[in-house]
């Protein structure tokens, strides 16, 4: 998708589609739509004052042949109340545009920049650009039938800021693709992306932008010592991979590392899951897909950040050599840990990649997993669970989810929840006895083995899909949290 700005007046455009974003009960229209009004003999006003349109977020109202425009298609869209908004009505605007064009097989669209208050011409572009993108995404590579329907192919804003509006819409096509990337991921079924095909996404990421890729296999697992890891693996016939990607710009002052949970598919390994809703495991590999797709984004951003992305991948599966409850296993760390549930098994996962961090002496490590229930149970769809020691890393985070669309929430993680997952027979027990607050004694389990550097966990359990559609994202994966985390590693300092 191209993202271009023009000046010229919006009544004499020639485009296949004019869209006019209107806020739902305004006394009376911007100055941008007055003009539009004015050339369409008042038609805008007459919908917007009737029941036909009531500009709620995402609403939408087209007029075909619009008498007075030069445009083919006048579309209006609500972004909701004023006193509501925020940018994430645009990006909603943006999809609801995307998707009408898309369906009616429109090669470009034309958005009405309007002007708002506390919006900037970078985050409109943005804004706009992602909306787009994110809308127009869909999965349709299995079905063999599927129609090479003209994709929308451009995406145009009236501004008279056309340098900030660009900026702010070509890094707009980048998030927005490296969110469609991961939701792409997400959704393959485990018995595509294996872990060898996350390594194959990683490798081809390492060479398109130059970064360093290293793809550990379970040999050089076992001479690391990663019994935790391949304690997981066991079970299944697929092999595990250890994934190292390094995006290392010269002049580098700062070493993040980040860390997706890559379990390709979680049947729960001997603690079998209950078959309802077990195809959807094959999704528990979503911190690791967010974990390729920002170091996608941090490659076409040229951030200049040292950037280092870790994915341990591996299957979850019952099998005559799986791991069984109540065995103890030895982790990289050299800490011991009695499974005493094979289902909860991304921490293990997680353990390694933590202690495998340390040897970048980092300035902070953060990690996203679809981690827990619980965590899932408690925020649903609508927030990522953030937990830490560093409060200072946390409100970093919590500052740099503004205006990306992407929402955090802090959960405790105090002493007892630690506590409560030392074992009677090991250092550590992988579930609690009972203790209660899942996502919380989750992220306990996995601080003693990040006690090294600042870290913040995030378990997307329920924000890495959602259930319908939902702030301009259709039913399904999401790419939680790359927008947030690209915004993190462009614009934060972190020391
Ligand atoms: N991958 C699951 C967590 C999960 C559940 C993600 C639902 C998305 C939706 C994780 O490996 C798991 O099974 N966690 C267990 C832990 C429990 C055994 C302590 C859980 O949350 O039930
Ligand atoms: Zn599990
Ligand atoms: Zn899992």
């Amino acid at each position: 998708m191209k993202f271009e700005t023009t000046t010229a007046a919006a009544e004499k455009i020639k485009t296949e589609l004019l869209v006019l974003p209107l806020f739902s009960e305004e006394k009376s229209l911007p100055a941008e739509a007055k003009k539009i009004d004015a050339a369409t003999s008042g038609a805008i006003r007459k919908i917007t004052s009737g029941k036909d349109f009531a500009a709620e977020t995402g609403e939408t109202f087209v007029i075909v042949e619009p008498k007075g425009l030069a445009a083919k298609r006048l579309l209006l869209v609500g972004l909701g109340k004023r006193d509501k908004f925020d940018s994430d009505a645009l990006r909603s605007a943006s999809s609801a545009a995307a998707r009408l064009a898309k369906k009616q097989g429109l090669r470009e669209m034309t958005f009405v920049g309007l002007k708002i208050k506390g919006v900037s011409p970078e985050l409109l572009g943005k804004a706009l650009a992602e909306g787009a993108v994110v809308g127009t995404y869909a999965y349709d590579k299995h079905k063999t039938d599927r129609k090479k329907s003209a994709a929308l192919g451009a995406i145009r804003v009236i501004t008279p800021h056309a340098k900030a509006v660009k900026t702010g819409g070509a890094e707009g096509l980048i998030t927005g693709r490296c969110v469609n990337m991961a939701r792409e991921l997400v959704t393959d079924p485990a018995n595509i992306a294996t872990p060898a095909y996350l390594a194959t996404v990683a490798k081809k990421i390492a060479s398109t932008y130059r970064m360093k890729c290293r793809v550990l296999g379970k040999a050089e697992m076992q001479k690391l010592g990663m019994g935790a890891l391949l304690s997981v693996a066991k079970g299944s016939a697929t092999p595990p991979k250890f994934i190292v990607l390094e995006h290392n710009p010269k002049g580098a002052k700062e070493t993040v590392v980040i860390i997706g949970k890559g379990l390709t598919f979680d049947a729960g390994g001997i603690s079998l899951k209950p078959s309802k809703g077990l195809a959807e495991m094959k999704g528990d590999m979503a911190g690791g897909a967010a974990a390729l797709a920002i170091m996608e984004g941090v490659g076409a951003l040229k951030l200049k950040r040292r950037v280092i992305g870790l994915i341990p991948a591996s299957e979850n599966m019952p099998g005559g050599n799986a791991t069984r409850p109540g065995d103890v296993v030895k982790s990289m760390a050299g800490k011991t840990v009695e499974v005493l549930n094979t289902d909860a098994e991304g921490r293990l996962l997680l353990a390694e990649a933590l202690t495998y961090a340390e040897r970048y002496k980092p300035d902070a490590v953060f990690d996203f997993a679809t981690l827990t229930g619980s965590c899932a149970a408690t925020l649903a769809h609508l927030a990522t669970g953030i937990f830490g020691s560093n409060e200072r890393l946390i409100e970093i985070v919590k500052d740099a989810q503004t205006d990306t669309g992407e929402r955090v929430w802090q959960l405790p993680l105090w002493d007892e929840h630690r506590e409560a997952m030392k074992s009677e027979i090991a250092d550590l027990r992988n579930i609690s006895d009972n203790f209660g607050a899942g996502a919380s004694t989750a992220a306990g389990f996995l601080s003693f083995f990040a006690e090294k550097y600042p870290w913040v966990h995030m378990d997307i359990a329920g924000s890495s899909g959602v259930p319908k559609l939902h702030r301009g994202f259709a039913k399904g994966p999401v790419g939680a949290p790359v927008r947030l985390m690209l915004n993190l590693l462009k614009n934060k300092p972190l020391k």
